[in-house]
């Protein structure tokens, strides 16, 4: 008796899957037949939309919403191939999510060489899946943390440590006494070792608001637009912040991605993601939430 039952439940079952393998087979035929028709019309793809992008206001006088869709905007059409390198999935407070990757543009003539390329990463933190996977790709990678309590050492045959932090000039960190550097100090330091004008093809920085020390001093002395292929931030706000402190920093951002004036970084945006454990209720926005860690990244067009 029970084996005609479960004989009849799953004749069932499979009468209900073989149903939705119809169906599916149906609806996927229509789809692709609504899709070569859609091929063939010469229209603009629908939601893209950069043109605003081209006209915004002076950073002073835009608003926390102008801000917040500058920072979240990113150029649908500057990278064919972006790729994340170096993610695991991190589960904490009840958010289930990629960390510690990075977007890379894999485009032929912006992607870092295989087997034959640079990467700076600023900002460890004992997290070191990045730095692999860019070793793995055949990287030479440096890597900087101030915070870890270890010293230079080499981690493996390609990943090499150095104990300084990211800053905009050479100092000890004011309340930790990190040794704090800009990027051309430690480039010079290191140019025996990867040679003095190779370039860097993969800038990583996660370094807790020191970026918005750190890019100005890398504009003004030319070593992003001279020595850098492509820039991956991790960039950061507090949830009080007040207005002048995103317009300051969304000038910094505007100066990397301008083209047209003076310390001008000529680099363009392929990427923007909120860091999805970063959503607050914000000061600026009144109590709305948005993100105050996004994770942005760019390549230097000089080099496309
Ligand atoms: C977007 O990317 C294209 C390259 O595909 C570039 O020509 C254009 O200047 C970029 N626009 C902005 C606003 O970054």
């Amino acid at each position: 008796m029970m084996a005609i039952l479960n004989r009849k439940a799953s004749l069932i079952v499979l009468a209900v899957n073989f149903a939705v393998v119809v169906i599916l087979l149906v609806f996927h035929s229509h789809t692709s037949y609504h899709e070569a028709q859609l091929h063939l019309c010469p229209t603009v793809p629908v939601g893209v939309d950069d043109t605003w992008i081209n006209d915004i206001k002076e950073t002073e006088s835009m608003s926390a919403d102008e801000i917040y869709r500058y920072l979240h905007w990113t150029n649908s059409t500057s990278c064919k191939t972006a790729v994340d390198f170096g993610f695991w999935i991190l589960n904490d407070g009840g958010v289930i999510a990629p960390d510690g990757h990075k977007a890379v543009c894999l485009d032929q003539s912006i992607s870092p060489v295989f087997n034959n390329c640079l990467v700076y990463s600023f900002g460890i933190n004992n997290q070191w899946t990045f730095d692999e996977d860019m070793a793995e790709f055949g990287c030479q990678v440096y890597s900087f943390d101030p915070s870890m309590n270890v010293g230079n050492h080499d981690r493996s045959e390609r990943i090499h440590f150095y104990d300084f932090g990211l800053d905009g000039k050479n100092r000890l960190h004011p309340t930790t006494g990190w040794k704090m550097r800009t990027a051309s100090t430690i480039y010079q330091m290191l140019s025996s070792q990867h040679g003095a004008t190779t370039l860097v093809d993969v800038l990583k920085m996660d370094i807790e608001f020191s970026e918005w020390n750190a890019i100005p001093e890398m504009l003004q002395s030319g070593f992003l637009a001279d020595k850098v292929k492509q820039l991956a931030v991790e960039i950061h706000f507090n949830p009080d912040d007040p207005l002048e402190a995103f317009h300051h920093r969304v000038q910094i951002l505007r100066n990397l991605e301008a083209t047209s004036q003076n310390q001008a970084g000529g680099f363009v945006r392929f990427s923007s993601r909120p860091n999805p454990w970063l959503k607050r209720p914000l000061k600026v926005l009144g109590g709305r939430e948005d993100y105050i860690g996004l994770e942005l990244a760019w390549y230097n067009s000089k080099y496309y």
